[in-house]
């Protein structure tokens, strides 16, 4: 029985202000345990089936370890091996899988096919990636600037680049979590529009202004985070070449970065694309973050397993 307001973990839309304050707070008990080696086996004998249409480094293996971890289990299924909606339908997947896990990660391309299970799922459905979303860390991300900053309420937070799943998830994150975010991205590359829509009216409950520009030097200026992504994402690789010519003024460099706080961090979900969106003396830099961003992924997608699947209490 889920312990957040709702069975599955899809979009940071659907959760409460409180689910976030219980995720953020369970990460960081956790967190502690796991570094001071004791046990905290809240999913004894549960189990999490993950299917990845994707590659995937940091989130199928802290999901693995993570279940591991809580005493459970993870199994990695490749789409080539599952075929979901090919060799079967995502309905009859869906129930199956039901019958034998105790919850479903998915990574797709199309985020229709994460609804479509959560629809057929008796069982928690977790969003690992979508086309239009990336929940898990954007939370984890957030999660990673309050235990820089300390407080998360009124920060600047910069985003730099293409509108995509990472840009999408990181302002519905802001929205609920009192963070002023601008975006930056070149003309075309915009976050979609009915994602703004939505982060709009959830950062106006919130008291949070969002700005999508086209510029990334009034983006960056005074901000306390930088955030940057691939301008390619996977499965727009046939755009690449005519992506690098777009994005060439969006690159976080030294040159940008010393327009922000001088106590500005520096993220990047991994992995990078080095020379193109963000340079190697930036992302090697002191002001970087971005091995703490993967660290945490394990630590918060613990507590959001432990929550969904009602574990510890
Ligand atoms: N950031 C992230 O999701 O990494 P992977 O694609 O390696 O899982
Ligand atoms: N925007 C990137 C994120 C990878 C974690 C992609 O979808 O490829």
């Amino acid at each position: 029985m889920s312990k957040l307001s709702c069975k599955d973990f899809i979009s940071e839309h659907d959760l409460s202000a409180d689910d976030v304050i219980a995720i953020f707070s369970l990460a960081s008990e956790l967190k502690s345990m796991q570094k001071n080696h004791e046990k905290h086996e809240y999913l004894w004998a549960k189990s999490l089936a993950m299917i990845f249409e994707k590659q995937s480094t940091r989130t199928r293996v802290s999901f693995e370890i993570g279940m591991w971890q809580l005493g459970g289990l993870a199994i990695s299924l490749d789409q080539a091996a599952v075929g979901l909606g090919i060799r079967e339908s995502i309905g009859d997947v869906a129930k199956t899988l039901s019958r034998y896990a105790d919850a479903i990660l998915v990574r797709t391309f199309e985020h229709s096919k994460v609804v479509e299970l959560a629809r057929y799922a008796s069982i928690p459905v977790i969003n690992g990636l979508s086309d239009l979303l990336h929940p898990c860390q954007a939370l984890s991300d957030m999660f990673t600037v309050k235990e820089k900053k300390g407080n998360l309420k009124g920060l600047k937070f910069a985003y730099i680049g293409d509108g995509n799943n990472v840009c999408h998830s990181l302002m519905f994150a802001a929205a609920k979590l009192g963070i002023n975010l601008v975006v930056a991205s070149p003309k075309g590359y915009e976050p979609k529009a009915e994602i703004v829509k939505l982060a709009f009216a959830d950062g106006k409950e919130a008291g949070v202004e969002i700005d999508i520009l086209n510029d990334p030097v009034v983006a960056v200026k005074d901000a306390d985070v930088v955030y940057t992504d691939v301008w390619t994402s996977m499965g727009q690789e046939k755009e690449k070449a005519k992506r690098k010519k777009q994005f060439s003024k969006f690159q976080v460099n030294q040159k940008l970065l010393v327009l922000a706080k001088k106590d500005a961090i520096v993220m990047h979900c991994l992995p990078a694309h080095r020379g193109e969106e963000i340079t190697s003396d930036v992302i090697d830099g002191p002001q970087s973050v971005v091995f703490d961003q993967a660290e945490n992924r394990l630590h918060v997608q613990k507590a959001i397993l432990t929550l969904l699947l009602g574990g510890k209490g």
